[in-house]
């Protein structure tokens, strides 16, 4: 079974139960700083797992791009991908663990969908702590399957619980479901999350039925929610017999490439097998980032931070396979060959990702030649050093401002006689991997993002600016981005030139007389087209489902939002605008409060 077929069974069998399909969405998330990337699938829809009614109904199923570079250092292993794509179901306060883990138990085993054999499936459950009793209700479900004893493992919370990344809200406990490979156990403690190979993790359910209190102590959720995932890369190499995602038409494509312009053969040496797959999965990577429809670009911050570090790591491999020229963009190519249809936007947006992929490998060469020009400036005082020992902050700081690959560090200096302090120089890594972890991901597992009424309000007041901004500056007005934490909203808007005084003091004026004026705030649900008809604002590039919310400002505004936000303008205060700056080419940006 390929992948396209999988994507398919999954919808189908659940709109065959009742489900609707929805979209999948951009991998930035909108209004939530919490995190860089869409990392798992119920990322976009938190707003709806914590009780905004979804134009889709109660019931949805999608498959959603994800990103997760938390565990980057794992990639070239066999089951790590720095980029995946899962398949979820949703019940927003409809069924719940029953019928959740029955729908979950027909899906994989019976014949009609993925036929796998129920004697290789195990399942973890929440095993329960001082905090929370023990999750038998699953448990007793999985029995009532026919899944026994021996094969229903009782997992503690870091296993088997989802959430809150907070101090607070919505979580529970999920029940996660591994084949078994058919290898003998690695040791009597092997059991399913153990990464010997055995148990090939598939699916997991999540049931979100507490709400964490302030105090620490969980309460009963009135609405309960389930949340699933389940990866393609890692279900169909299960379906194919193969031990690796390596191993399938998701990577074959770009690992063929990456044979033919290297000169080398997967299969034929540990090292170089580890670099294909470091290539291939962060090439792939990249290039869905830079193709998405908020398309991010290689730079030192954010999202772009990350992107820059998956190249870069890419370009170093590479030169390790090949010392002259690298080809990014074939290896790209090869990854707009596998996605295009699925993910048509990299087939609109392939000269860019082309484009960025050749920039940025021209930019790393010149920094590599300017790291080479530094390490030789420090050698004569390095020659000095009687150890003959270059320190490891120095062949970070070559590894860090240059791109500058230790390897080759280590090269030069044995040519004068030097080695490298490598202890120094993880342990400068590993500081540096932290900080950028936590920047990266922020350990989305169990995030919700942020919905106090702060962030709820200054969700309302960007609505307002969108608007005073078209009617102060014009109709080229366009949201690029917006980004909202409990202090301030960041707004950036297409726009070519600084915004005077005037016009900024225009807008705000705007903005508080709607607020003054108590203007009652509500939504609809209606399809795109009425949406559009009605004049109201939608973003372009984002992919919508067939039904959306509108949601309306009475009397001035009316924009496609999920929400959530206030029910009246009279509750946002005064608004304020406190910085107006250039966010890039041709777009603004501002910061406002709430006071
Ligand atoms: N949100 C759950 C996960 O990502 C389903 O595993």
């Amino acid at each position: 079974m390929k992948a396209n077929e999988l994507r398919q069974l999954y919808i189908n069998f659940f709109v065959s139960k009742n489900h609707t399909q929805i979209s999948g969405k951009s991998l930035i998330p909108e209004n939530d700083p919490t995190v860089l990337f869409t990392t798992a699938g119920m990322h976009p829809l938190v707003p709806y797992i914590l009780g905004e009614p979804h134009p889709g109904g109660k019931r949805l199923v999608n498959f959603q791009k994800c990103i997760r570079t938390g565990d980057i250092d794992e990639v070239g292993d066999a089951t790590h991908c720095t980029f995946f794509e899962m398949l979820g179901n949703w019940s927003l306060g409809d069924y719940f663990k029953k019928e959740a883990i029955t729908m979950s138990f027909e899906f994989l085993t019976s014949k009609e969908w993925l036929g796998f054999d129920p004697a290789k499936l195990s399942v973890t459950v929440f095993k329960g702590d001082a905090d929370v009793p023990p999750d038998e209700e699953s448990a007793n479900i999985w029995r009532s399957l026919g899944i026994p004893d021996e094969r229903i493992y009782y997992l503690p919370r870091k296993d088997n619980w989802w959430g809150p990344a907070g101090k607070t809200g919505p979580c529970g406990p999920d029940t996660e479901m591994f084949i078994d490979m058919g290898k003998t156990k690695c040791s009597p403690e092997c059991r399913p999350g153990c990464s010997c190979g055995k148990y090939f993790e598939v699916w997991n359910d999540v049931f979100m039925q507490y709400n964490k209190k302030k105090d620490g102590s969980y309460e009963p959720l009135k609405n309960k929610t389930v949340d699933t995932g389940m990866g393609v890369e890692r279900t169909i190499a299960m379906l194919q017999g193969k031990s690796s995602v390596y191993d399938t038409e998701l990577f074959l494509p770009i690992i063929k490439i990456i044979e033919e312009v290297t000169d080398t053969t997967y299969g034929s040496s540990g090292d170089t097998d580890k670099s294909i797959r470091i290539i291939s999965d962060h090439i792939k990577a990249s290039t869905i980032i830079l193709g998405d429809e908020k398309g991010v670009k290689p730079s030192n911050l954010g999202q772009g931070y990350i992107l820059r570090r998956l190249i870069r790591r890419s370009i170093r491999h590479l030169r390790k396979l090949s010392p002259e020229g690298s080809s990014l963009d074939k290896i790209a190519e090869a990854v707009i060959g596998i996605y295009g249809e699925i993910y048509p936007e990299l087939v609109n947006r392939k000269e860019m990702i082309i484009r960025e992929f050749n920039k940025e490998e021209e930019q790393f060469s010149a920094t590599l030649k300017k790291g080479e020009h530094e390490l030789e400036k420090l050698l004569p005082n390095l020659l000095k050093n009687p150890k003959k020992i270059i320190p490891g902050r120095v062949a970070f700081r070559l590894y860090d401002t240059y791109g500058f690959p230790l390897e080759i560090t280590e090269e030069l200096a044995g040519e004068h006689g030097l080695t490298i302090d490598r202890e120094g120089f993880e342990e400068a890594f590993r500081k540096h991997q932290e900080l950028s972890k936590q920047g990266a991901d922020k350990s989305f597992k169990g995030g919700l993002a942020d919905h106090s009424e702060m962030v709820k309000k200054l969700h309302t007041a960007t609505h307002l600016l969108h608007k005073a901004l078209l009617i102060v500056l014009g109709d080229h007005v366009a949201q690029k981005g917006s980004n909202i934490t409990a202090d301030r909203l960041r707004f950036d808007f297409s726009h070519p030139e600084k915004m005077t005084p005037e016009q900024i003091a225009e807008v705000e004026e705007i903005v508080n007389t709607q607020i003054s004026k108590a203007l009652p705030v509500s939504f609809e649900v209606m399809t795109l087209d009425q949406a559009k008809a009605e004049g109201s604002i939608a973003l372009f590039g984002e992919k919508y489902e067939e039904k959306v919310k509108v949601y309306t400002v009475e009397g001035f505004s009316k924009e496609v939002c999920g929400g959530p936000h206030v029910t009246n303008t009279k509750e946002l205060g005064t608004f304020k605008i406190t910085k107006e700056q250039s966010s890039s080419s041709g777009v603004r940006r501002i910061r406002a409060i709430l006071t």
